[in-house]
């Protein structure tokens, strides 16, 4: 084991050794490292086994090396013959890029040569690649492209267990994908070796999926874990979250701390709570350096976790579910749990999706429990995990978790699929089916947006290209139409930055500054054209002063000043170029519509027609496409500028439900706009009389029978609810 001979972890590290030898030492620890993995014995065995076996399901603990060491292995035995690659699907990215990188340094080549990666809007892969991390969702779109996946020899689903929609409908793709090839080419040439991995114990539906496919199971190390639970429950998470670390640090012995914590926000919220405390320390105290990992984070910045503290100092990991399996963070020690994640949830009956924050589930509870890894202490010591609630909370918790694809909006899916050649999507041989309400939901959704045909067809070219950009199926159509308003960029802008998370940074005792701050970029039409003006801004700033070390630094001046959250804005900068690239890759032109915003929000009204509200007489907000079910009340949320404002009529992206239902990145329209733009859903005759909107009943009377059937009964849309 890495540092075994040497119990003061801290002081070995403090010795500067010139750098040659400090990478050789490096090399040698990590060469060391691998040799204690568990899996490393089991080598030989996981190769005759993969030769024996088409599909395989691998079982083994998080940090028993799995992930980074069985590809390494397969390459070895030659699993990547005539040019084949093994590719590797992750459910994150930040997963994808770390162990990438981390794999191309035990192999001693540069990242993106022999080993590389591929995520959404980042390519780091090249003809030499032979080994290929990707998140999961990356490989369906490659199947788009090349639907027999001709280009792996091997394909590892890894971290199947979290149950992605992505990972469900990888499961039942390749299954269809190593059938084909079989057939096409007899049992050996090209077929297709599947590999399931999973780190915890439910092994038996996958292999039954893969008709009773073979399970191989690693031995785990398994060090000791204190775990506490509190005597009450707790009502502030953050604060209790803070006290209990702040108490780990002063009276436990050195180790870091990992805290789960649900998102990128209460992330950057416990950052700011930690440094505020700091300069309280009690001293002689070891410092601390706080890393924040979450998916939003850009590569460059997750990388960081991974790296040792300086000496004298406490590393404090604040992640969200992201460290649960997907990532293994070496020198983790302490473990602090409130027990809570961000869950998507969609109710197919109103056809709304939201993030909640909800309890874990008791599997994901254990594997919080178990993110422990001592490879550099000399001898293993036990970790503790901190518990944020009771143990009798802990005996109600679920006891796994729901797969996604029974609680989120399929569309997306759904449009890949089709454009997939899978038409009969309700009979896709899916490993848990998602309900079927939802799949239908979907299809409409899809439908109404003009990607299907009314044979239930992807439509040429709108449905084509919606499935080409790499966007939810509503964004995708509302660049596709932005052109005909003149105002690809602004959409182009709008898309990015609703892409990412928290453009504004609001300290809480500098909320008068930074609110003073936005007013800069704010507009009194909502809450889109001031996220297309902040854009705009820093463009400008960036254009201004060219490349090179002084700009970044003046750049970050501009961000300071301006409380603008940098990491978020580069990143939508980066996703805007990426969607910039497949936009004119489909031949659509990109153009700006200046400062004519009247033309932008007309856009975004027949864009986003299905999310329109109107003003009611108390000052709620009522959804405007009223159906059977949907008789939605919103309000606007505190965070938009339209925030306690009187709008007749509005436009938004996201509906978020606390304790009541809010609407969030809004912008004002004008109501009769939606007859003009979305006539088959707003009738236009009664709209002077204020019996607006409402829905034509014989909306779907062409619809054909086939696979879009049972729309008949299932669509309660199809009712007129006039106000
Ligand atoms: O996939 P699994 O959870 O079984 O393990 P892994 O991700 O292959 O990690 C095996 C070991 O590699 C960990 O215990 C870490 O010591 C090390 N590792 C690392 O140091 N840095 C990374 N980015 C990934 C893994
Ligand atoms: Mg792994």
């Amino acid at each position: 084991m890495a540092a075994s001979k040497s119990p003061g972890r801290f002081k070995q590290r403090n010795a500067i050794a010139p750098h040659s030898q400090q990478a050789s030492a490096r090399r040698k620890s990590i060469e060391e490292q691998r040799r204690a993995l568990p899996i490393t014995i089991a080598r030989q065995k996981l190769v005759d086994e993969v030769h024996k076996n088409d599909t395989l399901v691998i079982i083994g603990e998080t940090g028993s090396g799995k992930t980074t060491q069985l590809p390494q292995f397969l390459l070895r035995a030659g699993f990547s013959k005539r040019g084949k690659m093994i590719g590797i699907t992750q459910p994150r990215r930040v997963a994808a890029v770390t162990v990438a990188t981390r794999v191309a340094e035990e192999m001693g080549s540069e990242l993106g040569r022999e080993v590389g990666y591929s995520i959404r809007f980042e390519d780091a892969t090249s003809d030499l690649t032979r080994i290929k991390y990707m998140t999961d969702g990356m490989l369906l779109r490659e199947a788009l492209l090349d639907p027999l996946l001709r280009k792996y020899g091997v394909i590892v689903i890894d971290e199947a267990h979290e149950r992605t929609v992505h990972t469900d409908v990888l499961l039942g793709l390749l299954k269809g994908v190593q059938a084909k090839r079989t057939e096409e080419h007899g049992p050996k040439k090209e077929s297709l070796k599947l590999i399931v991995m999973s780190a915890t114990l439910d092994a038996q539906g996958f292999s039954a999926f893969f008709n009773n496919a073979k399970i191989v199971y690693i031995q785990g190390r398994q060090f000791p874990v204190e775990i506490f639970y509190t005597f009450t429950s707790e009502a502030d998470i953050l604060d209790a979250s803070l006290i209990t670390l702040l108490q780990i640090h002063t009276e436990e012995e050195p180790g870091d701390i990992l805290v789960f914590l649900t998102g990128q926000e209460e992330i950057e919220s416990m950052d700011r709570l930690i440094h505020d405390r700091l300069p309280r320390l009690p001293p002689g105290s070891l410092k601390i350096q706080v890393v924040p990992i979450y998916a939003a984070l850009p590569s460059e910045q997750q990388v960081k976790a991974f790296i040792p503290a300086p000496p004298g100092t406490r590393k404090v990991i604040l992640a969200t579910n992201i460290a649960e399996t997907s990532v293994t963070i070496p020198g983790i020690r302490y473990v602090v749990d409130p027990g809570l994640v961000k869950s998507r949830s969609y109710n197919p009956r109103i056809g709304l999706e939201s993030l909640i924050v909800v309890p874990v589930s008791k599997a994901q509870a254990l594997q919080r429990r178990l993110v422990y890894h001592v490879t550099r202490f000399a001898f293993p010591r036990p970790g503790k995990c901190y518990r944020l609630y009771m143990e009798e909370t802990f005996k109600q918790l679920e006891n796994a978790t729901v797969p996604e694809i029974k609680r989120c909006n399929l569309a997306s899916v759904v449009l890949q699929l089709k454009a997939l050649g899978i038409d009969d999507v309700l009979g896709f041989d899916f490993m848990d089916k998602p309900p079927k309400m939802a799949i239908l939901k979907s299809l409409e959704h899809l439908y109404i947006l003009g990607a299907l045909t009314d044979e239930g067809k992807l439509s040429d070219p709108v449905g084509i290209q919606m499935a080409r950009l790499p966007l939810e199926p509503l964004y995708a159509k509302a660049l596709l139409i932005s052109a005909n308003f003149n105002c690809s960029k602004e959409m182009l802008s709008a898309v990015a930055m609703l892409s990412v998370e928290s453009i504004f940074f609001v300290p809480k005792d500098k909320k008068k500054e930074a609110d003073a701050a936005k007013q800069r970029f704010l507009s009194g039409d909502g809450d889109h054209i001031t996220l297309v003006s902040v854009m705009r801004a820093f463009t400008d700033e960036v254009n201004k002063s060219g490349g090179g070390v002084v700009s970044k630094k003046q750049i970050l001046r501009w961000c300071i000043e301006n409380y603008i959250n940098m990491r978020s804005l580069k990143r939508a900068v980066d996703i805007y170029r990426q969607i910039e690239g497949c936009i004119q890759a489909i031949n659509l032109p990109v153009v700006s519509c200046g400062e004519d915003f009247t033309s932008f929000r007309r856009c975004l009204a027949a864009a986003f027609f299905l999310n329109a509200a109107c003003l009611q007489q108390d000052g709620t907000y009522r959804i405007a496409l009223r159906t059977l079910a949907n008789t939605q009340v919103v309000s606007i949320h505190p965070s938009s500028i339209m925030h306690g404002k009187k709008l007749d009529c509005v436009v938004f992206n996201e509906l978020v439900k606390t304790n009541k239902q809010f609407i969030r990145n809004v912008t004002r329209i004008d109501s009769l706009w939606l007859p003009e733009l979305a006539p088959h859903f707003y009738g236009t005759r009664d709209a002077r009389r204020g019996e607006w909107p409402y829905r034509h009943r014989n909306n779907f009377r062409n619809l054909n029978l086939g696979v879009l059937r049972s729309f008949a009964t299932a669509l309660p849309i199809a009712v007129i609810f006039p106000f």
